[in-house]
């Protein structure tokens, strides 16, 4: 890839503190050398984000959080707004993760109203897209890409959707063991990159970091980066481990 790379975890519902806090002092001493290269993040749990925050403090691990609230505070209850993240010092958020679109009926409307409130409060989000292997089947891949790229940035300026990471991630991919091939996420990431160029400009689409997220693991990482248009890696499974993850850092050294 020729923009700088981010290689996120995405540690779901997983890790108590403790644990967070073991895994995030293993990790760090392994991925120092990427410091200006890679950017290296961890997107954990809400009720881990203040030790991960106090773990990674000094070192080159940034901190995500999964989610975010669209609203800036009231009757929501369980929710967390973007505020709440920034005076922790999150500086990421996951938004739209295939998960959350089908486990907690997240719409294209309100990841995009989230989106907008990570932007407004300084956050940078990490916006997930993927189709369904259904709609893969039925070569539909194209349209459901583009309907939620447009939708979940409509609104969103030039300048704001070069703060954010759109993270390509086929939704039969994840949590499967199948990886999308080289060559498949490639073409996505390429087609979400033409589908910005057309929404906003040539420039900008450039400047977006588009990622390839789905049973990215330490063996296939370094083919699936290699790829033009894929800037880095959004990894669930193999970020748990601390070898796994950083073989992933390496290869995008
Ligand atoms: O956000 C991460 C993705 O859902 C990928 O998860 O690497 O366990 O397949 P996975």
């Amino acid at each position: 890839a020729v923009r700088k790379a981010i290689i996120a975890g995405n540690w779901k519902m997983n890790k108590t503190r403790p644990e967070a806090k073991e895994l995030l002092e293993a990790i760090k001493p392994l991925v120092a050398n990427a410091e200006g290269k890679v950017e290296v993040i961890a997107c954990v749990p809400f009720t881990n984000l203040e030790t991960a925050i106090n773990a990674t403090a000094g070192s080159n691990v940034k901190i995500g959080a999964e989610n975010v609230h669209f609203e800036k505070s009231g009757a929501f209850t369980g929710e967390i707004s973007a505020d709440m993240l920034v005076e922790l010092g999150v500086e990421y958020v996951v938004i739209g993760h295939s998960e959350r679109r089908q486990y907690f009926g997240e719409t294209d409307e309100t990841v995009n109203k989230r989106t907008k409130a990570a932007l407004a409060a300084g956050l940078k989000p990490i916006v997930c897209v993927g189709e369904l292997l259904w709609e893969r089947e039925c070569n539909i891949t194209e349209e459901v890409i583009a309907r939620q790229v447009k939708l979940d940035f409509f609104g969103v300026s030039a300048e704001d959707v070069k703060k954010s990471v759109i993270a390509y991630e086929p939704v039969w991919a994840i949590g499967t063991g199948k990886t999308a091939t080289a060559d498949q996420a490639e073409e996505v990431c390429a087609f979400i990159r033409a589908t910005l160029a057309k929404i906003y400009d040539e420039a900008t689409a450039e400047a977006v970091t588009i990622q390839y997220g789905g049973s990215m693991n330490a063996k296939n990482c370094a083919e699936l980066l290699s790829k033009e248009n894929v800037d880095g890696g959004l990894i669930g499974g193999a970020s748990l481990k601390a070898a796994d993850f950083n073989t992933i850092v390496q290869a995008a050294v």
